[in-house]
């Protein structure tokens, strides 16, 4: 049958999508990797459907890949016999362990399909978590910071691994970034706590993020305006409303517009470009107009 890869989220139990929580619920077995996913997962389903695999601690190549054969094959038969699931923190897609345990099965066993069930990731999570806003049109890279590395370079950066929070930092602020820090955030194990202070984060923390942004980025969305504004009534700027082009006035308030209707068409056009505008897109129209 089926190998799910499922997507956990940032780690509250209620952050679990209800799509990943119905294959957990439906699964016959439940594999995790780490110790956090687990507790997660046993928020969902019960521990004697929870599998036990054993992962090396090691960043020798040869021997993860014995351990991830010896993975695949404990999760192949019952993939094939019925339905297994394999949790992961997050995305299952975005830094996980979950890409190896595909490319082992696809190489070793290709008779069991295998689906991805996606996850709240840390990448897009932190900017809730931290008070970010990546507006349309910005550029945002994901990096790792490991051990006081710092990446340079991008206008924006979500940092990974950011293990030694004070010596990134250091790095970080010489070559003009602002940075801010999120510890296990929406995570129910352990203490979030979200920061400019690398001092406060001097312990190490596998689970520590940074948001890095250049400080003399420049970006100011329209309506950033408005904070300016004393006068809170209606500007002679018509405001903007997108509904999708589906409810607007007088058109109609379900189903689709007729195509053949001249007045219908250039409302359609007008409500298109303004959503495209909203998100930071070129109508494909408005160049040369
Ligand atoms: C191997 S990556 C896993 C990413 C995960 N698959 C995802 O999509 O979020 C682990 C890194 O993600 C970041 N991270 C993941 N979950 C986090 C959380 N809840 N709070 C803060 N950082 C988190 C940390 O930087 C950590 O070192």
């Amino acid at each position: 049958m089926t190998l799910y890869g499922v997507g956990l989220g940032p780690g509250d139990a209620d952050l679990v999508t209800v799509r990943g929580k119905a294959v957990l619920q439906d699964a016959d077995v439940v594999y995790s990797p780490g110790r956090l996913s687990r507790s997660v997962a046993t928020e969902h389903v019960p521990a004697e459907r929870i599998g036990d695999l054993d992962f090396p601690m090691t960043r020798d190549e040869d021997e993860l890949r014995r351990a991830w054969k010896a993975a695949a094959s404990e999760i192949a038969p019952r993939a094939r016999e019925g339905t297994a699931a394999f949790v992961t923190l997050g995305d299952p897609n975005v830094y996980s362990t979950f890409g190896h345990l595909r490319r082992t099965l696809d190489a070793f066993h290709p008779e069991v399909d295998v689906e991805t069930v996606p996850g709240v990731s840390a990448v897009t999570a932190f900017t809730t978590a931290l008070g970010v806003e990546v507006a349309a049109g910005s550029t945002l890279a994901l990096r790792e910071a490991a051990r006081g590395t710092a990446p340079t370079g991008p206008d924006r950066m979500v940092l990974f691994k950011v293990t030694d929070a004070p010596a990134t930092h250091e790095k970080l602020v010489d070559a003009g970034y602002d940075v801010v820090y999120g510890r296990r955030l929406y995570m129910e194990q352990g203490e979030t706590v979200v920061t400019d202070d690398p001092g406060a984060l001097a312990d190490r923390d596998y689970y520590t993020l940074a948001y890095a942004e250049r400080d003399d980025v420049d970006a100011t969305p329209a309506t950033a305006t408005f904070a300016e504004t004393e006068d809170d009534g209606e500007s002679s700027t018509e405001r903007l409303r997108t509904d999708g082009g589906v409810n607007d006035g007088d058109q109609p308030k379900s189903g689709h517009a007729r195509d053949d209707d001249p007045t219908t068409e250039r409302e359609r056009e007008r409500l298109e470009r303004a959503e495209g505008e909203a998100c930071g897109d070129e109508f494909p129209g408005a160049v040369g107009r």
